[in-house]
């Protein structure tokens, strides 16, 4: 029986891991609590630890799991600039889930696009209380306008096909850009420039980091619409108000958050929020928040467990194999063991 302690675990979390950790002889301990150096004790007698978005796996972490002989840690999320992958390198294998459901975040930021752009989150409100009037209201049509994707990936990918369905003309920025995809490349500059909506897709790095910040709200088009699904560090928030306050920027469609981590996924109704950022942002009528839920779907959560369950399971029961395993970027280019599909170390 393999022991894991599953952090942050939600109710939507328990069915599919329950149903696939059965089925694999694996026990998975249901723990509220995040990880961080205060609870990572609640892993001792663990084999594997399974984490999310906002629990900190940092190297007084790592150390503590390695010291308890946790073997491995399994990210039930795609994103993982919550880990310190080169702490863990040589001590404990981190694994990921690639790909849940492109489609669930894709699907998200139009549903965002939408709501925002249609004032459908205005109307919604307006009807239940038999307030039928327009004012206020106007849109714009998606037709024609210029959409900016940044980070072209699975997920990129899918938004720009779900653009190009509405007539959209897509222009697209990516440090590696996808060679005959067909897509239409500019840099960064250009495209923020450009574009009617800018969507961001791609990971949150060191590089990434405020990508979207005040020079770049200055270059943008006056009432851009800005989305991002992607990780909330991409965006500087506060130049992100500025630009909102300046009326440069038309309206903000926000998944994700960069100071999320002690708010999203709880219920705080009731209590005093104390990031006046956040708390100004949400007051904006022409800002949408939804607190990381882009991936969201049933599909996206079976998926998650079952892809998850044996990538742990890849470990403990194929010597020498870790799927979905964390590229450390060692530097041993010329002989990457796993470009041989072998464990990284
Ligand atoms: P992916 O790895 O398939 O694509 C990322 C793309 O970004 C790649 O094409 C890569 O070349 C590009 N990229 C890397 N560095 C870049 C840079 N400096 N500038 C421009 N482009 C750069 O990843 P995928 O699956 O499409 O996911 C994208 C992001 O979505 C993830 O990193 C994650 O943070 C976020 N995400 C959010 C979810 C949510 O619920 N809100 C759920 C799943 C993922």
């Amino acid at each position: 029986m393999i022991k894991v302690a599953l952090y942050d675990a939600k109710a939507y979390d328990r069915p599919s891991f329950e149903h696939y950790g059965q089925m694999h002889d694996m026990k998975f301990r249901f723990l509220e609590t995040k990880l961080n150096e205060d609870t990572v004790a609640l892993a001792r007698d663990c084999e594997a630890v399974c984490v999310f978005v906002n629990d900190t796996v940092n190297a007084e972490v790592i150390e503590k799991l390695y010291e308890y002989g946790v073997k491995i840690i399994a990210l039930r999320s795609a994103g993982y600039n919550n880990v310190d992958v080169k702490a863990a390198f040589g001590k404990i294998h981190v694994v990921h889930v690639p790909a849940y459901s492109p489609y669930a975040v894709a699907e998200h930021a139009i549903a965002l696009l939408l709501t925002s752009v249609r004032r459908i989150h205005k109307a919604y409100n307006r009807t239940r209380e038999f307030n039928f009037s327009l004012n206020g209201l106007t849109g714009f049509d998606f037709h024609g306008k210029t959409v900016g994707v940044i980070g072209t990936g699975k997920i990129g990918r899918i938004f720009i096909n779900i653009c190009r369905g509405f007539g959209m003309n897509v222009i697209a920025y990516d440090l590696f850009p996808a060679p005959d995809s067909g897509i239409d490349y500019v840099p960064l500059d250009e495209l923020l420039s450009r574009s009617d909506i800018i969507s961001l897709h791609c990971p949150l790095t060191d590089e990434t980091r405020h990508m979207i910040n005040a020079d770049a709200v200055e270059k943008m088009k006056k009432g851009v619409v800005i989305i991002n699904t992607s990780r909330g560090g991409l965006i500087d928030a506060e130049a992100l108000l500025e630009g909102i306050k300046a009326r440069k920027i038309g309206a903000a469609c926000l998944d994700v958050y960069e100071e999320e981590a002690d708010v999203f996924f709880e219920d705080r109704s009731g209590h005093i929020l104390n990031d006046d950022l956040l708390s100004r942002l949400i007051s904006m009528p022409n800002v949408i928040v939804t607190s990381h839920q882009a991936f969201l779907t049933e599909e996206a959560l079976n998926n998650i467990a079952e892809t998850t369950v044996n990538n742990i399971l890849s470990y403990f029961k194929n010597d020498g194999l870790c799927d979905n395993e964390l590229c450390y970027r060692c530097g041993h280019i010329d002989h990457c063991r796993k470009e041989r599909k072998e464990r990284c170390f």
